[in-house]
């Protein structure tokens, strides 16, 4: 039996010229797989089709919607996941769920291999091959972009030669990731960080420049899961796509940044991701009501770690395994409502509840009904800085 070989396809111009590279190089049937992470924009069946027409033996598509964003941008936001505080993890977070559908797909379609469509100078390369070896070892993970130096010129080429029916234009110049929980945007004219972006490069949120009424939104919680939008009780997935079409509209979040990637290239970020940057916003301030202070400092530190791990496409390890039931655990009271102002490119929190908040009128306010005892205050300053006392003495007597 001629081995096998599943592709990650995207319907794009490298992976839909990637199937006929892949079986002259390898000699293997090629299984061409299309998972559905929201990316919107073309029909699946036309992508699927797409495959047969470039030389796939056989042409899958997943609908991964609802379980990307249950298992892994739910995780997410438990985590208020931001690499280097700023990138919601757009393409990080989709890569390990693609990768257990081309692991799962290999086993059932016995094939020895998979591949991706990803250049060697990228995060993405790592983030597929990282959790193919953790979810299926026995597997071999093939670049053809990067391993048979493909260069978009021979790929453009290979296409004509081979009248491949790729819609994609050579003149678009940029590199775009897109899943529901954003979209990324990067090369072309960004490659020069003095450059600003322009209006162009955005889809999922408006000019945030544009006067607009602000919209209000209330999203309801429970143990640190979104779990309605005004009321209206709704999927994660759902919501997500809810508040990427109202946040979006106020071109909430926006973000611009360098960034460091895994294999040490800096590299010029636009990113877009309305709905997630909301509901962070929204599931900060909720844990700011329900959390204990010590808690939430330290859970801010494991956020960076958590992060940190997932950019650098170790999702299926034991590590991030382990932070996420401490995570898990912080969500018990993370329940309540949010509600957000959208308008001029911001989400802000203005109201929150929660029946677990932590917050109690009686002890903060300076009006009438004050139980705080403030005479303790004194002696609990004084024992505070003891240790600083006595070490300002050591330091004066030199
Ligand atoms: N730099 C981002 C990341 O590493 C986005 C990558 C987008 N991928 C792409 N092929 N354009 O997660």
């Amino acid at each position: 039996m001629t081995e096998r070989v599943v592709l990650a396809y995207s319907g794009g111009l490298d992976t839909s010229v990637g199937i006929g590279w892949l079986k002259d190089a390898t000699g293997k049937e090629v299984v061409a797989l299309a998972v559905d992470v929201g990316q919107g924009g073309e029909d699946m069946d036309d992508i699927r089709q797409r495959a047969l027409d470039c030389g796939a033996v056989e042409s899958i598509v997943v609908d991964a919607k609802d379980e990307f964003a249950d298992d892994f941008l739910m995780p997410a936001l438990k985590a208020n996941a931001m690499y280097q505080k700023r990138y919601p993890l757009v393409s990080a977070l989709s890569r390990p769920v693609i990768a257990k559908h081309l692991a799962i797909t290999a086993k059932k379609l016995g094939a020895d291999s998979v591949a991706h469509g990803c250049t060697g100078k990228g995060n993405d390369q790592v983030r597929f091959e990282a959790a193919v070896a953790a979810l299926a070892p026995e597997l071999t993970s093939i670049a053809p972009v990067r391993d048979l130096a493909l260069t978009r010129d021979k790929a453009i080429i290979y296409a004509e030669q081979h009248n491949l029916p790729i819609r994609q234009s050579a003149a678009n110049p940029y590199s775009i990731d897109k899943n529901v929980w954003g979209r990324a945007v990067e090369t072309g004219f960004l490659e020069d960080p003095w450059n600003a972006p322009i209006e162009d490069l955005y889809e999922y949120t408006q000019d945030p420049s544009i006067p607009r009424d602000a919209d209000e939104v209330i999203i309801t919680f429970a143990s640190g899961i979104p779990v309605a939008i005004d009321g209206v009780q709704l999927s994660a997935l759902a919501i997500i796509e809810e508040l990427n079409a109202l946040a979006g509209k106020h071109g909430v979040g926006r973000i611009d940044v360098v960034e460091d990637r895994l294999v040490g290239i800096k590299s010029r970020e636009v990113y877009e991701a309305p709905g997630a940057i909301a509901l962070i916003e929204a599931h900060e301030a909720l844990e700011a009501l329900t959390l204990e202070r010590d808690l939430g400092r330290f859970k801010r530190g494991v956020e960076a770690e958590w992060s940190n791990l997932v950019y650098d496409g170790l999702w299926f390890s034991g590590l991030k395994r382990s932070l996420d039931v401490f995570i898990d655990d912080t969500q018990k009271y993370v329940s309540g409502e949010i509600r957000l102002k959208l308008q001029g490119g911001r989400a802000t929190v203005t109201g929150q509840k929660s029946e677990q908040s932590l917050y109690d009128f009686s002890l903060a306010t300076y009006d009438t009904g004050d139980t705080f005892d403030q005479s303790l205050s004194k002696g609990f300053i004084e024992i505070w800085s003891l240790p600083s006392k006595i070490s300002a003495r050591r330091d004066l007597r030199g």
